[in-house]
């Protein structure tokens, strides 16, 4: 028997997770610190964790298991929801966790670890359930999934129980070492067993988008070529690259948001009606969206996609250093911290709309948005009272902050005349009344112990997304002609990113176009 059941999306409204033990590989590191045990803290307040839920934290740090504890409710009071910590409740949540100093190299360490996971199962009465989850760099993750395979974590303890694996992101850092990824994993873990995070499929406003696609008809005729005119996808970030100069050097915006997240919010935007609310479903109308990108040619990246890295500058009275000036980044550094690109979904549903992808570091303010822009009415009746980029009827799907939908439409002028201007209809999920949006961490380790692979991420739509990126990468790489466009920081990019979307009778959308005092979103 399959312990491993295919899960209805949303059943964790009716069901409680079964008990298990989350072994967290990497326990010492910041994502532990920062996202996984606040997260875990959350569910256990809300009374969403199993009886007996428990924490196996793994890792080469010296610490022991109070000082794990310690610094843990350090992380939980710095980064978790500031008014939720409460003395008695940690006091209850913290029995649970438990710390092994290992070696990852050494399969002896995994052996041992087995023993103790055993041993705490047995006096928990936990049924042998683990979830396994790698917070760990990727330099060390193939050798640690085949030390788990070869000691046996990776099997289910027994028939009625699983075993389950988290990645975290990078899938690969391009569509070889992808492929390799997935070919180890697969070696050990069907992928089934294996949950993929992309940790923007978390977000409440995203899921948010098949309902509003697929639950309302009077969006759902109108979700296509025939009267959209184009989509436009912005994920502005106000911050620099923080401390991770390191890492983002050789990675850059396309890889770390472009391939995964915002690749992963089009396919919702853009697939097709599932003919099931159910995982694979779901994934399988993803994948062909991935499937249908029409692959940008070597010679057409340099007009298609566009590449910025912030300079230094005066942000609200403060100077901000260049990126080639931040800490761990090549001096000469040509790693991009904007990307602008223009493509094609080649499908019947979408041929011939372009799709606007724009994301960048050290932007004007923080804001991640979908804009539908529908196609004008044929003809002109009336005079507009606003400029050409607003003309025309949108809707804007906000995913952060302020979550919610925001559609714009033209409406008379009051008084002499026929002049249209536009107004909003604004719904924000603030003003809903009992509203308690789990993060996105909470909701998919939540998704996971319950089994419900819906918005984790297939091995074959990491590929498929690789294999749209992979031609950009290597042209960037191969022809030292292509620009890269130098911006000041806290400025919305390039100015040329407007030549991309430009011919049209359109401009991106600036969601804010002067920086507000505090840094916060403000709708124009
Ligand atoms: C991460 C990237 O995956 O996503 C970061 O590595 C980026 O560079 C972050 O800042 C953005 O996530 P969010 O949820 O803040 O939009």
């Amino acid at each position: 028997m399959n312990s491993e059941k295919e899960s209805t999306p949303g059943a964790q409204e009716e069901k409680m997770p079964e008990p298990c033990i989350m072994v967290i590989f990497g326990a010492s590191g910041d994502l532990t610190k920062r996202m996984l045990v606040p997260s875990l803290y959350e569910l256990f307040l809300d009374d969403l964790l199993p009886e007996n839920f428990t924490v196996a934290g793994f890792s080469r740090k010296e610490l022991n298991t109070e000082s794990f504890r310690e610094s843990l409710k350090e992380g939980i009071k710095d980064f978790g929801e500031a008014e939720s910590f409460n003395e008695e409740k940690w006091e209850k949540f913290k029995k649970n966790i438990f710390y092994f100093i290992s070696d990852y190299e050494d399969i002896n360490s995994y052996k041992d670890l087995k023993e103790k996971l055993d041993k705490i199962d047995a006096e928990k009465n936990i049924g042998g359930n683990r979830l396994l989850y790698m917070a760990v760099p990727p330099e060390g993750l193939l050798g640690i999934i085949e030390n788990l395979g070869k000691s046996g974590l990776n099997k289910n303890n027994s028939e009625d129980s699983w075993t389950r694996i988290i990645l975290e992101k990078p899938f690969g850092h391009d569509l070889e070492s992808a492929l390799k990824l997935n070919k180890k994993v697969n070696r050990y873990f069907s992928e089934k067993q294996i949950y993929r995070i992309d940790h923007y499929l978390g977000k409440e406003s995203v899921q948010n988008i098949l309902v509003t696609r697929f639950a309302n008809g009077i969006f759902e005729p109108l979700w296509n070529r025939n009267y959209i005119d184009h989509v436009e996808i912005t994920s502005s970030e106000s911050i620099g690259i923080e401390n991770r100069g390191g890492y983002y050097d050789h990675t850059g915006a396309l890889r770390d948001v472009v391939q995964n997240h915002l690749l992963q919010l089009l396919g919702y935007v853009a697939m097709e009606p599932p003919s099931l609310f159910e995982s694979n479903s779901i994934r399988d109308e993803s994948l062909k969206v991935f499937q249908s990108l029409r692959q940008i040619k070597k010679e057409d990246v340099n007009n298609s996609v566009l590449r910025g890295q912030y300079t230094a500058s005066h942000i609200r009275g403060k100077s901000v250093p260049g990126y080639r000036e931040e800490k761990d980044v090549d001096p000469d550094s040509r790693t991009e911290t904007y990307v602008a690109m223009k493509f094609y979904v080649d499908n019947w549903r979408w041929g011939g709309v372009p799709f606007y992808i724009r994301t960048g570091k050290r932007l004007p303010t923080r804001v991640t948005e979908v804009v539908i822009h529908f196609k004008p009415t044929p003809h002109h009746l009336f005079k507009r009272r606003t400029d050409i980029s607003q003309s025309y009827n949108m809707l804007v799907i906000r995913i952060q902050p302020d979550e919610g939908i925001l559609i714009k439409f033209g409406m008379k002028v009051p008084g002499g005349g026929f002049q249209v201007q536009n107004v909003n209809m604004d719904f924000h999920y603030s003003d809903l009344k009992d509203h308690n949006l789990h993060s996105a961490y909470e909701k998919l380790i939540l998704d996971c112990m319950l089994g419900d692979s819906t918005l984790f991420i297939r091995a074959d739509a990491v590929e498929a997304c690789w294999k749209f990126i992979q031609p950009i990468l290597d042209e960037w790489k191969e022809n030292h002609e292509i620009k890269i466009y130098g911006y000041p920081a806290g400025t919305w990019g390039p100015e040329c990113a407007d030549d991309l979307i430009a011919g049209k009778d359109f401009m991106w959308r600036y969601p804010c176009k002067n920086l507000a005092d505090d840094g916060t979103y403000c709708e124009l």
